[in-house]
């Protein structure tokens, strides 16, 4: 039946153009791709039915996730594997108004399976260049050090990746964040600078707000992934809002994990009304219940959020993004167009 009233706000959701900005591919694998993989790979899952799967779905914390999330992509093992995980999750994203993607893999969670590194990331490449052919999605991929493992690991796999680093965008930092500060990586991410790759890495999502700290100064990243945890040091949120850094908040991602207790206490409106530059993403779509528009869609009805406040966060997405200054022009005047209509 159709809806018999018409939300608004989705409606502008709908018509904006989008970029995402934090999605670990891998986070994508729906759990009839696991199951196709599964038996495709002859790999054995734990799972008798897709719904099995999906009532597994249920975290307390981020390392309960991140348990099933790293069982899960056990399935992956060839580059037609990669390629097609990455071309379903650039379908879903074109569904969603998505023009801008930049999206993290995990390497090591493949290398240490004995998946090459090539396999992965040619696969994910492939799909990529793909996507932009078909559908028209411009992409970044961003390779993520799992931050439970050492730094010399994390070493190795930048050396490992020294023949794909020009179609790397940058390297990020994931995984296990309590217990694991981002300085435990100083060296890895100085090495990916002099490279000229663009540095992200997830901070404050369950760590405190020493760690966003450490990973502007010590790692000098230029994005933050989530920052919820930012916001408990009015310092560190002057700074923030000053130096115009960008914060990849995932809000189903906070719910699923309890980094939240509801929708409604989403740091997103907090932030905007400080002046910061907060974007929307779907961090593990397939885990967490929603890809980014659904994740738009939940914040913008939880917080009551206003067009304009509507119209900031995708503004935001390609603000924050590493488009070049043409593209991301280019991109936010559609944006101010598409806010003039429906205004
Ligand atoms: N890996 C995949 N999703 C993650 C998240 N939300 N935080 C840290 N590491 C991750
Ligand atoms: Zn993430």
């Amino acid at each position: 039946m159709p809806d018999p009233s018409p939300n608004w706000r989705h409606a502008l959701i709908d018509a904006l153009p989008k970029a995402e900005l934090h999605l670990h591919i891998e986070g994508s694998l729906e759990p009839e791709m696991l199951f196709a993989l599964a038996r495709r790979n002859g790999v054995a899952i734990p799972f008798a039915s897709v719904e099995a799967v999906r009532a597994a779905y249920s975290f307390t914390n981020l390392q309960d996730f991140l348990d099933i999330y790293y069982q899960g992509m056990g399935v992956l093992l060839t580059r037609q594997d990669f390629f097609d995980l990455t071309l379903a999750y650039l379908t879903r994203a074109k569904a969603d108004n998505v023009r801008h993607v930049e999206i993290f893999f995990d390497p090591q969670g493949h290398t240490e399976r004995g998946v090459a590194f090539g396999t992965a990331a040619d696969g994910i490449l492939d799909a990529l260049a793909e996507g932009e052919a078909r559908l028209g999605i411009t992409s970044g991929l961003i390779l993520c050090f799992l931050r439970h493992l050492d730094e010399e690991s994390a070493l190795a796999t930048l050396n490992e990746a020294g023949p794909w680093l020009g179609r790397i965008a940058g390297v990020g930092l994931d995984s296990s964040e309590l217990g694991h500060p981002p300085a435990k990586f100083a060296r890895v991410f100085a090495a990916a600078r002099g490279l000229g790759l663009k540095l992200v890495a997830h901070a404050g999502e369950e760590g405190p707000p020493p760690y966003v700290t450490e990973a502007l100064d010590v790692l000098g990243v230029d994005r933050i992934d989530h920052g919820n945890r930012a916001l408990e040091d009015p310092a560190l949120v002057a700074r923030i809002v000053s130096e115009a850094i960008t914060l990849t908040v995932c809000p189903l991602s906070n719910l699923k994990l309890c980094v939240i207790p509801g929708l409604a206490l989403s740091p997103v409106k907090r932030m905007l009304d400080l002046g910061i530059r907060a974007t929307i993403n779907s961090d593990d779509p397939a885990y967490f219940g929603g890809y980014v528009g659904a994740n738009y869609r939940a914040v913008a009805d939880a917080l009551e959020l206003s067009a304009d406040e509507i119209v900031t966060l995708a503004r935001n997405s390609f603000a924050g993004s590493f488009l070049s200054e043409e593209a991301r022009a280019r991109h936010i005047a559609e944006i101010e167009a598409i806010a003039a209509a429906f205004a």
